[in-house]
């Protein structure tokens, strides 16, 4: 018996050679022709999922079980396994298999492998796709390089509540700057195509709606009409998926009732249908368990038939698959073809990763160490790090500060913290500090003993104790200008990080009181994962920069922007909210039958009596150290016919006394509908330079396109009517112009 088992071991690893070294067959034929040889266990397995032992002993799974079930043939992929020494190990182990189909290692590379670039939404803030996409390339080529295959990047989730800890992940509130921003993510993630050995794949999570918790609580309900999903929340994961995204996520959240893993109507209805994606659906950490806690499954028998019915097609970690789904089969429930398409999605991408061909593809040593301590990316990191400084205000222009300024006070929790820069969904590499700029260490190199730099920490982030303040005002008094830098502590935000006050905590806008009080020149640093409410600060400091967490460079990014060595033209993702009471707060609402329009016209109308209509700063905000002015809006035609397009065009001039980068941002109104369409919706944007006293013009060209939304009925259609243009440097401050459309 012994030797006929051997022989059909031989026989079949002969039959596969032959299948897989056929260079003329197609990947779906070889697809078909693995999968043929495969029992049902083993095809179970390729849908299985385990975590390495990251946070026990490292990055390698020393779990005698696991490895096991590898060497069964009982795993597809593993995350949180890392590095190409441990990356080949696990890999020597599934080749002992019977088929040695090899592993997937995948892992959340959500703002940088090594180099840690800006946390997403600070990214986002840049507007600029050329540099999200560079920073995804670095992070993708790094990553590869350490025998990583697959990155669980882009979070493209819409979020529209500041209280919801993951909207650092994402792009912020707005579907189209979201859904460039997801593209461009993807294409950084994958390079050059799958294969290639700087290239991972992109995973294009949470499917879907994620992001709109109920209270910006994380992991909570959603409750949403079709049309909100499919014009808010979809677009960016159709342009992933149109982008080429190897990979989908689902989500831990239920829709409308149904938990997005065991929802049939987004993954295989949208999903791999309208949309016919062709990668493989992985499930979030133990969701498909998790239908049993949302009551939906009773137990993890029928979260496994749930999940597979609905398309899931790897278990992340939960084992119902691997411990149900050959009993759901045998007996009917689960029918073949549904685990044969599975499985087909999973190898299709382990061809196109290359990983038949050489298994041992992404494990090259010298690639590794050239990656490790990159220099280039660094100085990427840098330029991208600048890019996403947002800033808010800048009386009498105040910055940029003078690089002769003799003396100044550096004061509050933030100016030496360290490994707070890289922000959450960072790797903590033992020797890593070595390469964190902090922002003390920014300005010292910026001015090294040009400045007599003087400290003083002033409170800690959260604490109610002020023992701190008067040496502060003392260093304050000293100095010729302030830098003080607040903010919130870097793991507040993040997965279960939600929070329902999103004030600066602590005893933080106290000091800044405190410090302003001395009439010193201020400039105050916003640190963050989210929007965060300071309204005292907003309305008095004369010098306001939101730097998010900015990653490995943080330091020398703020430090070029504090002395002018590079101009702000950061614009802001997300609205800021003037109060916890104000969220939800998006600039591309509905008209009401009662809206408010200004503050002094409150009266029966849709707004807060205690709360101004307006966020303390809108979608699309952010200043520059130059000014910019909007000419009025030019159309090249008054009436657009359907089949043709309309131009409209603006001169923005440069009058200020710096070099700059605007983005000049289009938004349209579609005046009256057979459903309620926003007051404004972002359809275009433009980042322009312009040297001191310069003007260019910009011109978007409109077509039906632009016009579309979904009606009643969920039909993608544009309708005959008036239209509003907008265009301006944010979503507030615009200028106007109208056309038909016939
Ligand atoms: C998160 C995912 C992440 C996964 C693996 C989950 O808890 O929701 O975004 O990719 O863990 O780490």
């Amino acid at each position: 018996m012994k030797n006929v088992t051997r022989l059909s071991g031989t026989l079949i690893a002969i039959s596969f050679f032959v299948v897989c070294s056929a260079q003329r067959k197609t990947t779906d034929q070889k697809v078909d022709s693995v999968l043929k040889l495969m029992t049902l266990d083993e095809k179970i397995g390729q849908m299985n999922q385990y975590n390495g032992d990251w946070e026990a002993t490292g990055p390698i799974t020393r779990d005698g079980d696991k490895q096991n079930q590898i060497r069964k043939g009982m795993l597809g992929s593993m995350l949180n396994v890392t590095g190409v020494e441990h990356t080949r190990q696990l890999q020597e182990i599934a080749l002992e298999s019977r088929l040695k189909i090899p592993l997937l290692f995948g892992q959340d590379i959500i703002h940088g492998y090594r180099t840690i670039f800006p946390i997403p939404l600070a990214e986002a803030s840049s507007w600029d796709t050329s540099a999200i996409k560079l920073s995804a390339r670095i992070a993708a080529t790094e990553a590869a390089a350490a025998g990583v295959h697959w990155t669980f990047a882009p979070m493209v989730d819409i979020a529209r509540d500041p209280r919801w800890g993951r909207v650092m992940e994402g792009a912020g509130e707005d579907p189209f700057l979201g859904s460039a921003i997801a593209a461009a993510r993807v294409k950084g993630f994958q390079g050059k195509g799958l294969g290639n050995t700087d290239a991972v794949m992109a995973c294009a999570k949470h499917f879907a709606a994620y992001g709109a918790a109920i209270g910006g609580r994380d992991y909570n309900s959603v409750d949403m009409s079709d049309r909100t999903l499919w014009e808010i929340y979809l677009p960016p994961f159709k342009a992933a998926a149109d982008a080429g995204a190897a990979t989908f996520m689902n989500s831990f959240n239920d829709l409308n009732g149904i938990p997005a893993t065991g929802n049939k109507y987004l993954q295989r209805d949208i999903l791999k249908g309208k949309w016919n994606f062709k990668g493989f659906v992985v499930s979030d950490w133990g969701s498909i368990g998790e239908m049993i806690n949302h009551g939906y499954a009773k137990n993890n028998y029928e979260a496994a038939l749930e999940a597979t019915t609905a398309g899931s097609d790897m278990d992340m970690e939960s084992r119902s698959y691997i411990n149900n789904l050959s009993k759901l089969v045998k007996e009917g429930k689960v029918k073949m073809a549904l685990i044969d398409d599975a499985v087909r999605r999973i190898l299709r991408k382990k061809f196109e990763m290359g990983l038949f061909d050489d298994p041992f593809k992404f494990c090259n040593k010298e690639r590794e160490q050239q990656q490790w301590n990159n220099v280039e990316n660094l100085k990427a990191e840098k330029i991208v790090a600048e890019k996403s400084i947002v800033l808010l205000r800048n009386e009498n222009h105040l910055l940029p500060l003078g690089k002769q300024t003799k003396t100044i006070a550096l004061i509050g929790p933030f100016i030496k913290a360290v490994r707070d820069n890289l922000g959450f969904w960072s790797y903590q590499w033992p020797d890593d500090t070595a390469r964190i700029v902090t922002q003390w260490q920014g300005i010292q190199n910026k001015l090294g003993s040009n400045a007599r730099l003087l400290y003083a920490k002033g409170c800690e982030i959260n604490d109610s104790s002020q023992s701190g303040f008067a040496e502060a005002i003392d260093m304050a008094r000293q100095a010729d200008v302030v830098i003080m830098s607040v903010g919130e502590a870097s793991d507040w935000s993040g997965e279960a990080k939600s929070r329902s006050n999103i004030h600066l905590p602590g005893m933080q806008e106290e000091l800044v009181k405190a410090i302003y009080a001395t009439g010193k020149p201020m400039v105050v640093l916003i640190n963050a994962g989210r929007p965060l409410i300071f309204n005292w600060t907003a309305d008095h400091v004369p010098a306001i920069l939101y730097t998010w967490w900015l990653g490995t460079k943080a330091g020398d990014a703020i430090a070029d922007v504090l002395f002018g060595d590079y101009n702000p033209s950061a614009k802001l993702p997300i609205s800021f909210p003037r109060a916890e009471g104000q969220i939800p707060i998006y600039y591309s609402h509905f008209h009401t039958g009662r809206p408010a329009t200004s503050d002094s016209d409150r009266f029966y109308r849709s707004a807060y009596i205690d709360l101004s209509i307006y966020p303390q700063f809108p979608f699309g905000y952010g200043l520059s150290y130059t000014d910019f002015t909007y000419s009025d809006i030019t159309l090249n035609k008054p009436i657009m016919k359907a089949g043709q397009s309309i131009r409209a065009t603006i001169t923005v001039s440069n009058t200020g006394n710096y070099d700059g980068e605007e983005t000049v941002q289009l938004y349209i109104q579609d005046v009256v509908g057979s459903v309620v369409r926003p007051v404004k919706e972002l359809k275009g944007f433009q980042k322009i330079f312009l040297k001191k006293g310069e003007n260019k013009q910009v011109s978007f060209a409109i077509d039906v396109n632009e016009l579309k939304f979904y009606d009643d009925q969920l039909k993608y259609i544009y309708e005959p009517g008036d239209f509003k243009i907008y265009i301006g440097g944010n979503s507030q401050d615009v200028k106007e112009a109208s056309f038909k459309l016939q």
